[in-house]
């Protein structure tokens, strides 16, 4: 019988309060084929209404919504576990008694925001005596490829007498060496992934991350924040090959990526369409033709890396991987290169709670001692 390991992890590295309770078991054996990770409970409480008038996330106020939204959060959490049912995998679960490891995010993120939800595990770690992970950020996004997906229903086959909570474990899919895209607010990172655990640093973005020049640029075109998803939304309506944007970085022989220089050539095409440039045709096309560079240059980038290094598999993860465009052109990527393609269900996508435990587990299967105490600071970097 696999050991099973319950976690509670924190997240607040940001603009969401998340909690989330996880049964984790398996091994780092066969590159993680019999992992297993459970999500009881997970609660994102967003606070995007609060910095929307701001235009972006206010980080002074983010930590006054986390020292407000944490104990509501955990409460529910805890309410949810101790009365069992389907949430909680039908077993009553207590703090004290079912919880092996609190893991919280310990960067990268907001300082303010990081270490509201630092203190609070802290506290919760002294007052339960359960020990403490602390978790990087970014190893969150790249574990959140290990959580369950939601089934897809089919219309032929009957529902289930008696579904559990969320299941579909994909680990078995990921097969490696395997490039892993990283794509979020505040980072674009490549990684070639030897093992589950070993990975190295192929390039990431030398200004703007990939999530930064959709929130600017969605600015530039009076979409509200967060501009990422009004970006994606709006760019169907649009042609995306009516304004030839620049791909930065394409053509370099090397896996950096820079963003900063795109979000330019946005501003100076809007600045030159001049009263043109507030009909909601051309904000469209400007929506698409951006997206389409951003998705052109991560796709060519991680195809080429899968192919250099052999890759067996394809993993996208971070904010941006809630893009249904990024998604389909990796997987054509993924399909033509004969290899698997990886990515977390929606939910999982933007930051969650659920990927830290997931991301603690693994730390512990490490035995990474390092990690069970919190780090001083919040800017760690994968
Ligand atoms: O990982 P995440 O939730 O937070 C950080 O760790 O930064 O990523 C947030 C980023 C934001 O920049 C947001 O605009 C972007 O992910 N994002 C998207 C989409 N959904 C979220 N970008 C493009 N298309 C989307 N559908
Ligand atoms: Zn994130």
């Amino acid at each position: 019988m696999p050991k099973i390991k319950t976690i509670l992890a924190i997240e607040t590295s940001c603009d969401d309060t998340s909690i989330a309770l996880i049964r984790c078991s398996g091994s780092l054996k066969n590159s993680g084929a019999d992992l297993k990770f459970e999500v009881l409970k997970n609660i994102v409480s967003s606070q995007i209404p609060i910095h929307r008038p701001f235009g972006g996330v206010v980080p002074n106020l983010a930590k006054r919504e986390h020292i407000k939204n944490l104990p509501i959060v955990l409460k529910k959490i805890l309410k949810a576990s101790a009365e069992g049912g389907s949430s909680s995998g039908g077993k009553s679960l207590k703090l004290k008694a079912d919880v092996n490891y609190i893991a919280v995010t310990v960067g990268p993120g907001l300082e303010p925001a990081l270490w509201t939800g630092i203190n609070f595990a802290e506290e919760l770690s002294k007052k339960t005596k359960i020990p403490l992970i602390g978790i990087n950020h970014m190893e969150g996004h790249l574990y959140s490829n290990w959580l369950p997906v939601a089934e897809v229903k089919s219309q032929k086959s009957p529902p289930k007498a008696d579904p559990p909570p969320e299941e579909k474990v994909k680990s078995s899919a990921v097969k490696f060496p395997a490039i892993a895209l990283i794509v979020s607010g505040g980072h674009t990172i490549l990684l070639n992934m030897k093992s589950i655990n070993k990975w190295e640093k192929l390039g990431e973005t030398l200004d703007d991350a990939a999530g930064e020049a959709f929130d600017k640029v969605a600015k530039m075109l009076k979409l509200p924040y967060p501009g990422g998803p009004e970006i994606s939304k709006l760019a169907p309506k649009g042609n995306s090959k009516a304004i030839n944007f620049p791909r930065p970085m394409l053509n370099k022989p090397n896996y950096e990526f820079s963003f900063s220089g795109l979000k330019t050539s946005v501003l100076y095409y809007l600045r030159d369409q001049g009263l043109k440039a507030q009909s909601s045709k051309l904000k469209a096309n400007v929506a698409a033709s951006f997206q389409e560079a951003v998705i052109d240059v991560l796709n060519k980038k991680t195809a080429r890396a899968t192919k250099q290094y052999k890759a067996k598999s394809i993993l996208l993860c971070g904010g941006v991987s809630a893009n249904k465009l990024l998604r389909e052109r990796l997987q054509n990527t993924a399909k033509e290169l004969n290899i698997n393609f990886i990515v977390p269900d929606f939910k999982y996508s933007v930051d969650n709670a659920a990927m830290i435990a997931a991301a603690a587990y693994i730390n512990f299967l490490r035995k990474n001692k390092k990690r069970l105490k919190i780090e001083a600071q919040g800017n760690l970097t994968i």
